[in-house]
């Protein structure tokens, strides 16, 4: 299927490792031209090599920084803007799952889970609007999780900002559709990722894990980083031009 992102540019942050990368790996695959990103230098060139080994290094830029950070996101932006003439599309993948359980939290607890898992991404994808006005078919897609559509065992302060983010995602189409600009989320459920929670958890108490895993997903496994990321390229692409103000869950069945 032809999917119409060749020479299509686009931003995925946090992609050096994870979900991002295999998103940003398919979009290379798709012929698209790609900026990968994260705060750890040796991590990020890693990445950048293997990418670079298997795609053409003309597609490929690279920022390391902190992407949570307003002024290091408009550089990771121009930096984009320079060298590719423009952003079609954007792909906000930061987030994370760890912190505190229960309800007794901080302050401190629920303002920094829903900085990293919210108000970045909200800023990263206001501060590219300008460059994606104009464009054919421009896009930004969040990533969110199952964690924001149901209460299942996460913290708290992670799934309401996950809930907030899809609820964002939602009134941005509806504020950008007159500018042509599509604004999805997808939500994974339990991804298998290298290095990740649940690779962790699993070395752990695999037994526990399995158990699980076999009694709330109907599917009754992990999904691949690389099955979240093809949700992603598929809303990026060209035959996704009239979804807009979706939210896809891609977590085999689990939520109800
Ligand atoms: N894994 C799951 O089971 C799962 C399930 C549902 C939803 N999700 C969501 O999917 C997204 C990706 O999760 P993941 O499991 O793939 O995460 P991950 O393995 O921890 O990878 C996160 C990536 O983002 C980068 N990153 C993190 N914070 C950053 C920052 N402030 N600035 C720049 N780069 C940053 C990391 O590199 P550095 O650390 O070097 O910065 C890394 O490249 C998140 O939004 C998460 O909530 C994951």
């Amino acid at each position: 299927m032809e999917l119409g992102l060749k020479n299509k540019t686009v931003l995925v942050s946090g992609s050096s490792k994870g979900i991002g990368f295999a998103i940003a790996e398919s979009l290379l695959q798709e012929g698209a031209r790609v900026q990968i990103s994260g705060r750890n230098e040796g991590v990020l060139r890693d990445s950048l090599k293997i990418l670079s080994e298997r795609y053409s290094p003309l597609s490929i830029d690279s920022f390391c920084g902190d992407l949570n950070q307003p002024e290091i996101v408009n550089r990771a932006i121009y930096q984009l803007v320079d060298l590719f003439d423009g952003i079609d599309c954007v792909i906000a993948n930061i987030g994370s799952g760890a912190g505190p359980s229960g309800w007794a939290l901080s302050a401190g607890d629920w303002r920094s889970i829903v900085d990293v898992n919210l108000v970045g991404s909200m800023v990263l994808a206001t501060s590219a609007i300008p460059h994606l006005k104009g464009r054919d078919n421009p896009s930004i897609t969040f990533i969110s999780s199952i964690a924001g559509v149901e209460a299942i065992a996460a913290p708290i302060p992670y799934s309401a900002a996950k809930a907030g983010l899809q609820q964002a995602a939602k009134n941005l189409a509806r504020q950008l559709g007159p500018e042509g600009i599509r604004v999805n989320t997808v939500a994974p459920g339990n991804v298998l990722v290298p290095g990740g929670g649940w690779e962790a958890k699993m070395s752990e108490k695999p037994d526990q894990v399995k158990k699980y895993i076999k009694k709330e997903v109907p599917l009754g496994r992990f999904a691949d980083p690389v099955e979240i990321a093809n949700a992603a390229v598929f809303l990026a692409s060209s035959k996704a031009r009239f979804i807009s103000g979706a939210l896809l869950c891609v977590d085999g069945a689990q939520t109800h």
